[in-house]
């Protein structure tokens, strides 16, 4: 079983530098070979500059595009595509993606108990991976199954009852705003709501706006880091000090932050914390990540309970006890922090801002397009929302897809591009020419 445990457990480093035509020429000679993924792949490689991942520069400047190209390699995308859908869902880089196949290998191959027990040991190191990522404590993570879970364990597991308070933001998504919602109707808690500007003057006008909102009788306090909606960052560090000061629970629903900004938790000092690893992570499907302070676990009770509960885990992973799991995509979590580490969380973000701001760039130059985002990086994230003139967004929306593949989102009455480090300044230009022959020629 040792023997067994150090074979899976051994990617090679080589996995790093492989380009996607070894890895598939791998996959097809046998690793998991699925017939539709390779026949699926593209052809054209050739094109990309032979550089590899670790011939980079460091810190926080992007650096050389040839850098991203390689790093571009690291995904299986379609060769023409121009992926920019990173708020909803993010491909994995090879390393990940093949840890899925083998781990599920494994457990297919034996799903004795025998064989899957040292996937306990590997869920801990992937914790300890995620809590360095993340600038918390291992006892402060759990690895649940994505951000709307995140979120409700806070909702679910908050005690509140009639005469508490909870503040929202207008922004916030479903998972944080209608759950709650459905609870303040079971509870009979209060909800008040703190009205974002679309693009507000500077970061005192969101602080100043929560301020004036605290009652009391205000217990939690919670909003998006990101919006996917108008792509607006909060000061989450400042709002969440606002909470402290007045004994206030905050939870940071961090789906559009987790995995596309250097994240220090510490630092921003809330008290919970929410994500999904198949967003801007660019993880495994259907695992998330809800961070709990240390002291202020006690607030929160687990709200789902299953086999396996023990009445003295003094941690969070009280959170996780959720039934079974898919050991596979857990174990590949840890090769997702893996990948950021080894790009280095700075230069991701780095990256993906460079990304988003040629296309903010390029749009604003656009006449008839409304930009929805702030140019300025302390108001954004890579979540890009604009208003393509009078012409239908979900048109819009499929038209880029099908003529110039370009993959969006439509939203509402706006259209998003949410771009990460496997686009290409390239396809930034590519985006906005393609906006712009939309509006010249209609959908
Ligand atoms: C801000 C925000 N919170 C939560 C979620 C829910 O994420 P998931 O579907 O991975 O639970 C999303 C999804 O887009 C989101 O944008």
């Amino acid at each position: 079983m040792i023997q067994d445990e150090l074979k899976i457990e051994s990617i090679p480093e080589s996995a790093w530098q492989e380009s996607r035509r070894s890895f598939m020429k791998r996959l097809a000679g046998g690793i998991a070979a699925g017939g539709a993924l390779v026949a699926g792949y593209g052809t054209s490689t050739a094109a990309s500059p032979p550089q590899d991942l670790d011939t980079a520069v460091s810190g926080t400047d992007p650096g050389d595009e040839r850098y991203w190209h390689a790093v571009r390699n690291q995904f299986l995308l379609r060769d023409n595509l121009a992926l920019m859908n990173a708020a909803n869902l993010c491909p994995s880089p090879f390393p990940v993606m093949e840890a899925v196949f083998k781990y599920t290998r494994d457990l297919d191959y034996d799903a004795s108990f025998q064989n899957r027990i040292k996937y306990r040991q590997i869920r801990e190191d992937t914790r300890e991976k995620m809590a360095r990522l993340l600038g918390a404590h291992p006892d402060e993570i759990a690895l649940v199954r994505n951000t709307s879970e995140a979120n409700n364990a806070i909702s679910s597991g908050y005690h509140l009852q009639t005469g508490d308070e909870v503040l929202l933001s207008d922004l916030n998504h479903p998972s944080n705003k209608s759950a709650w919602e459905v609870k303040s109707r079971r509870y009979g808690f209060k909800i008040n709501y703190v009205s974002v500007p679309l693009i507000p003057g500077g970061e005192d006008e969101i602080i100043d706006a929560f301020e004036r909102a605290y009652t009391p009788a205000t217990k939690v306090m919670s909003f998006t880091h990101v919006s996917n909606t108008t792509g607006l960052s909060m000061p989450a560090r400042q709002l969440c000090a606002t909470a402290r000061e007045r004994g206030v629970f905050s939870l940071v629903d961090g789906a559009q932050s987790f995995g596309a900004l250097k994240i220090d938790l510490a630092d921003m000092g809330c008290d919970a914390y929410s994500g999904s690893a198949h967003k801007w992570f660019m993880g495994p499907k259907e695992v998330g990540v809800l961070y709990v302070r240390k002291d202020s676990q006690d607030a929160v009770w687990p709200s789902i309970v299953s086999a396996g509960w023990r009445d003295d885990v003094d941690s969070a992973r009280k959170y996780e006890v959720l039934g079974q799991r898919d050991d596979a995509a857990l174990t590949a979590t840890g090769r997702g922090v893996d990948f950021h580490e080894k790009i280095g969380p700075d230069r991701v973000e780095a990256r993906m801002r460079q990304v988003a701001t040629a296309i903010k760039e390029g749009l604003t130059e656009l006449p008839g397009v409304t930009l929805s985002t702030s140019m300025d990086p302390a108001l954004s994230g890579g979540v890009v929302i604009f208003k393509p003139g009078d012409l239908d967004p979900r048109k819009v929306f499929a038209k880029l897809y099908d003529t110039y593949h370009v993959a969006g989102a439509g939203m509402g009455p706006n259209v998003r591009l949410s771009p990460h480090i496997y686009n290409t300044l390239d396809e930034a230009d590519r985006a906005v020419a393609a906006v712009a022959e939309i509006l010249r020629d209609g959908v």
